[in-house]
């Protein structure tokens, strides 16, 4: 068993109206007309409390069975006790999970897929496990949606000079080695379109932005506090410019006075 990176609820809660706001609609309707009439299962892969399924469960026709995957099973547990989504004629949803590794995730743990998807997971992903996850996506068929992959573009506004130096280290943190296993960070969706195209499949690719300010000054301020963390976890050498920075950004977000743009790609792919 790998050693867990635990995601906390409060923040898939806290980002989850932003997420729905940056997804793709338009890759999710392109992937409503190519679900075969009747009723679909949707596999969710790292579910986390289910955030993707109430998105996208009312784009798309039923009736729909969800089978969330996930390693953490307290955030599956949260989905599977939560209020069930409705699909787009308003039925509820049946809802399903499973407990495990997507390094050791098998076409056979896809049973009956019409569509597979995953939000926000590709960057904390190895190249092996993504592998792992396209050749049973490819051996299953269906449709893949892959939403809010971070590309590593980030904009503050106002620019700042320090901003760089802080958006490098960051970057280079989400590459880091947990438990042995080297996560992909920003490098996730490219891989993912090399890997599908390879298989001599198609993809189309959007992309889709966070947009973090004023009219949501907690979102922004637990983003902005992570990313620092992150960039001086990776960096410890920039703590005393680190200080600075922070203190300024943070006389900007009290007042409202900052925008962060952070730069996402969603990908639909199918045979
Ligand atoms: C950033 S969260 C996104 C959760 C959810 N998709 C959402 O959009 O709110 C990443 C999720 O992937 C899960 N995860 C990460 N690595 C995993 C792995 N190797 N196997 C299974 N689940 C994993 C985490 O537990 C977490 O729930």
């Amino acid at each position: 068993m790998s050693e867990i990176i635990e995601v906390s609820s409060d923040w898939l809660a806290l980002r989850e109206a932003e997420d729905a706001r940056a997804r793709s609609r338009e890759l999710a309707r392109a992937a409503a007309r190519r679900l075969r009439s009747g009723p679909i299962v949707i596999h969710d892969l790292g579910s986390g409390t289910g955030s993707m399924m109430r998105w996208l469960a009312p784009l798309l026709p039923g009736p729909q069975t969800w089978v969330l995957h996930d390693w953490n099973p307290s955030l599956v547990d949260c989905a599977a006790n939560g209020a069930v989504p409705v699909d787009r004629r308003g039925r509820p949803v049946s809802v399903h999970t499973r407990s495990g590794e997507l390094a050791q995730l098998d076409p056979d743990d896809l049973e009956g897929a019409s569509l597979v998807t995953a939000s926000a997971v590709l960057d904390v992903l190895t190249s092996d496990e993504l592998g792992t996850v396209a050749r049973a996506c490819v051996t299953v068929g269906s449709p893949v949606l892959l939403t809010l992959s971070v590309t590593g573009k980030v904009r503050l506004d106002p620019p700042d000079p320090r901003d760089d130096a802080f958006a490098a280290a960051f970057n280079a943190h989400q590459e880091r080695l947990v438990g042995g296993r080297r996560l992909m960070g920003p490098a996730g969706a490219a891989l993912a379109q090399r890997l599908f195209l390879e298989a001599g499949w198609h993809v189309r690719a959007v992309t889709t932005l966070w947009r973090l300010g004023g009219h949501d000054p907690l979102l922004v301020e637990q983003w902005f506090d992570g990313w620092w963390d992150a960039a001086l976890e990776e960096r410890p050498d920039l703590e005393v410019e680190g200080a600075q920075y922070r203190a300024t950004r943070s006389t900007q977000m009290r007042r409202s006075a900052l925008a962060v743009t952070v730069a996402h790609t969603d990908l639909l792919a199918w045979p």
